[in-house]
């Protein structure tokens, strides 16, 4: 087929777009040709046709140009990116061919259009940098950088290989960018996002830094507390910078700094606990709905929907930081009356993050600035309801809040109070505003008013009553006159068309007032899109200011929103300190003391410090309320470090450096993985990384396996964590037999949740007391759930044989033999205690088969070594 210059011009677009579906707009259609054609008929469900019937048909599917954004959506809902090609001349005027060109390509992780974003969520791009492991290093570099085109938020960090999963899951960008020559994505995490492979010199240092300083125009990136040591960071950043360029091709400058996120200042939550503590998704299906965050939302603007979302992914670590947050919170708990009036205020602040997201990229409507300047107006009673506020953080947020009001005084002298959505039509800049408009806007109506005149005095000169002026795109102005009326239309009357009903003319007056009026409609529209952009111009030009009052507006709305939720739950302030440390009085578990009737949730305390035991073990029977319990301990911490009130009568909580929590036995086969291995990884990690200062929380630990596997190993790992970490910990298990560890330890303490069995049923009080649960409870809720008489009581007489092989002869715990408890002062005495010393443990061990004379005289003498060390 001898191709058209047109379809040549598709063909140079598509080779420069890759895999992008190609948009390429034809009149008033955008139209998909090829293998693109074929994609969209079966993905978005476009009619396949074609284009060039003869021999070789180029396959087509297409829609009309106001359905873009509806079908961008099903694109980036497919999971593909598209890439828009726009006519760059106007067809009216262009000599030959229409000039194409794509004007921007639209990605999952690139979107502005409200119709596509959740106001609720941050919508990032991200990028991965690895850096290869040198010799002598630590355990090898990445780095990651992640961006919002929407706001305008850019940062970038390096993170230890290991945590790669964690951050990203932290971030939870929606396309990230990976250099083509990099090892792929865990497999999981490939599945979560769009990946985008780039290529590898779109991530080198020298092109990152080169292109970072030039887009913020500085002379290097220390300001922005990057060194040269910060090479995996920056080149991700680079990375992402390049990619917005190449796909945006509108300006950028909203993203004027770049963010260096500070590890350490934050509470690390790995991707395993978040998942299942269900902070911001529930794991069931993955929803908003039900998770913390969705059940502590009290925020009114999507501003501070999406701070509250950050803060609940990123708890602190400073007290300080904590504190003054908690500050902030406890005088709006207290001031309600100004706290209720600047949520009432809230309500009418628009999303201006976005709007002016789409301000600097060239993308935003008449009705986009007309909310900007409708926000920058309540401002002042925002304002004012603040005014007597006494806490550090309020009284700086007050001083950080820049109103605007000239850039509001500007858009509201310009703008009509009900601003149309699209410029074509006109009619966005208000009467008075510029006296040029107004003349041209004039001169239009004037000559609508002598046409609707000259109708009424042609109709009287005619006697034709039904004479009738009307409009078309074809012919201008016409009069219409019915068949009927035929014989009494005069000569100077010049037929137009003929229609089944009636005839239309012109006359040369009607023409020439014809001519005035479109020509001032044109000179009136043109000059309102002037006016138009010199306003955008100015609101970008005050878009560093009003992203500052943007982020004032969210802070305010998360910590009213915290106080609103404080006070109507009858939450208590926390008391954040460094020790290590939980001490909650009646204690409830934020999600179900919300989620269920209310009251019916039943408070717990929990006491963990070195004095009562860093180890709670929680025993207790099926429905108990022990995970509950465990989980709420996890989810108050995480609360009170974000600076929020907890739901508890009184809660004193050592600040944790992490969080790790290991529950359910949740079935990981779509990972690739079995129950009990995905269990043991998990465990593993927890093992290796808590601190001192962590808090770990453990369900149900060694269940994917025989019963006396998983018992030896969870025992094993209870002495671990006692020894080793000596970290919170609370550990629900239905194992009893572990029970007997607080026998050999001294920081273990038992505690259970009490049932009361009443007539035929089984009351569960949800309560959690000291001491280990009944043991026997299993076969006694089997009786009352039907199992035959005669099973149950030869279950009976198998637990009492298994319960008495279970003690040795000195009474103490089988499982526990090879140790003795540490009496506290006695600590001395027990590290030399033979059984204790690892020595034994090796000398045990060593196969004397494989051992030369020679060797075995070096052994000795290293043993004696160590020994002069003990
Ligand atoms: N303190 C409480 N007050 C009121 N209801 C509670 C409380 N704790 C738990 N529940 C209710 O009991 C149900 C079971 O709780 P949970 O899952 O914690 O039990 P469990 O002891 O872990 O059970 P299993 O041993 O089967 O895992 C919860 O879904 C909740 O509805
Ligand atoms: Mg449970």
């Amino acid at each position: 087929m001898a191709k058209t210059p047109m379809m040549q011009q598709y063909l140079d677009a598509k080779a420069a777009c890759g895999d992008a579906l190609l948009l390429f707009r034809m009149g008033d259609f955008y139209e998909l040709f090829y293998d693109d054609a074929k994609i969209a008929a079966r993905e978005l469900g476009l009619a396949l046709t074609s284009r060039d019937k003869g021999e070789n048909p180029i396959p087509m599917a297409g829609f009309p140009y106001h359905q873009l954004d509806s079908y961008l959506g099903k694109i980036i809902g497919a999971g593909r990116r598209a890439a828009v090609c726009e006519q760059v001349e106007d067809p009216r005027t262009a000599k030959g061919l229409v000039k194409r060109e794509v004007t921007r390509v639209v990605s999952p992780g690139t979107l502005t259009d409200d119709a596509l974003l959740d106001p609720r969520e941050s919508n990032f791009l991200a990028a991965v940098a690895h850096a290869p492991a040198k010799a002598g290093d630590r355990q090898g570099e990445v780095g990651i950088a992640w961006a919002e085109l929407s706001t305008g938020r850019f940062c970038a960090a390096a993170f230890p290989v290991h945590q790669l999963a964690d951050e990203l899951t932290r971030i939870g960008p929606r396309e990230c960018l990976v250099a083509d020559d990099a090892p792929p994505l865990p497999e999981r995490l490939a599945r979560s996002w769009m990946i985008t492979r780039r290529p590898a010199w779109a991530f080198s240092h020298e092109t990152a830094k080169a292109s970072l300083t030039k887009h913020f125009q500085t002379a290097g990136l220390e300001g922005f507390g990057f060194t040269d040591r910060d090479t995996a960071a920056v080149r991700a950043a680079g990375a992402v910078l390049d990619y917005l360029v190449e796909s945006q091709k509108s300006s950028l400058d909203h993203f004027d700094r770049l963010t260096r996120y500070h590890v350490g200042r934050y509470l690390e939550v790995d991707e395993a606990t978040r998942r299942s503590l269900e902070i911001t998704r529930t794991m069931r299906d993955g929803r908003r709905d039900g998770s913390l965050l969705a059940v502590i939302d009290r925020t009114t603007t999507a501003l501070g929907t999406r701070l509250l979302a950050d803060w609940v992914a990123a708890p602190l670590t400073a007290r300080a930081e904590i504190e003054d947050r908690l500050n902030a919170v406890e005088e709006l708990v207290a001031a309600s009356r100004p706290r209720e009036a600047l949520r009432d205020e809230l309500k009418e602040v628009h999303d201006i993050e976005r709007l002016l997201a789409r301000v600097a990229t060239g993308r935003a409507s008449p009705r986009d600035l007309s909310f900007i300047g409708r926000t920058l107006a309540n401002l002042p009673a925002i304002r004012q309801t603040l005014e007597n506020c006494a806490s550090p953080r309020l009284v700086r947020l007050l001083a950080d809040l820049d109103p605007c009001q000239d850039i509001r005084q500007q858009l509201d002298a310009a703008l009509v109070p009900e601003c149309p959505l699209t410029l074509k039509d006109g009619g966005i800049i208000r009467q008075g505003y510029h006296p040029q408009l107004d003349e041209y806007r004039d001169m239009a109506a004037g000559g609508k008013q002598w046409i609707a005149e000259y109708q009424a005095r042609e109709m009287e000169r005619t006697g034709i009553a039904k004479l009738k002026v009307g409009y078309n795109q074809v012919f201008g102005y016409y009069l219409e006159v019915s068949h009927a009326n035929q014989q009494r239309v005069p000569p100077e009357y010049t037929r137009k068309q003929t229609l089944k009903n009636a005839e239309r003319y012109i006359t040369p007056e009607l023409k020439e007032y014809e001519e005035r009026v479109l020509l001032a409609d044109d000179q009136a529209k043109e000059l309102e899109y002037e006016l138009f952009i010199q306003l955008r111009d100015a609101v970008h030009a005050a878009a560093r200011r009003l992203q500052k009052t943007a982020a004032v507006l969210a802070e305010w709305d998360v910590l009213a929103a915290l106080a609103h939720l404080a006070s109507h739950h009858g939450y208590c302030k926390p008391v954040p300190v460094e020790e290590p440390v939980v001490n909650i009085v009646d204690g409830r578990h934020p999600v179900l003391d919300i989620l269920e009737p209310q009251g019916t949730f039943v408070p717990n305390d929990t006491t963990c410090d070195a004095t009562s035991g860093m180890i709670l073990l929680i025993t207790g029977p099926n429905m108990a309320g022990k995970s509950t319990y465990i989980r709420q301990v996890a989810l108050l911490t995480l609360m009170a470090q974000i600076g929020s009130f907890v739901p508890a009568r009184s809660a004193t909580i050592g600040i944790a450096d992490r969080i790790f929590a290991r529950v359910g036995a949740s079935d990981e086969l779509a990972r690739g993985q079995s129950t009990f291995m995905v269990e043991m990884t998990e465990t593993a990690r927890i093992l290796h990384s808590a601190s001192p200062r962590s808090l770990v929380i453990l369900d149900e630990i060694g269940r994917g396996t025989s019963t006396y596997d998983g018992l030896s190993l969870a025992w094993a790992i209870v002495e671990h964590v006692h020894d080793h970490i000596g970290c919170r910990t609370l550990f629900a298990t239905h194992y009893h037999e572990l029970t007997d560890l607080s026998t050999t330890l001294s920081g273990v303490t038992n505690l259970n949740v009490s049932v009361k069995e009443w007539e035929d049923h089984v009351v569960f009080l949800h309560k959690i007391v000291p001491g280990a649960a009944d043991k026997s409870y299993g076969i006694h809720v089997a009786r009352l759930a039907g199992i035959p008489r005669a099973v149950n009581e030869r279950a009976k007489q198998i637990l009492a044989q298994l319960e008495s092989e279970h003690v040795d002869e000195h009474g103490r715990p089988k499982i526990g033999a090879g140790r003795s408890k540490p009496r506290r002062g006695d600590l001395q005495l027990t590290l030399f205690a033979p059984m204790d010393h690892p020595l034994l443990d090796t000398i045990r061990h060593t196969d004397i088969n494989r051992l030369t004379p020679l060797d075995a005289i070096q052994l000795i003498q290293k043993w004696q070594k160590e020994l002069r060390v003990d």
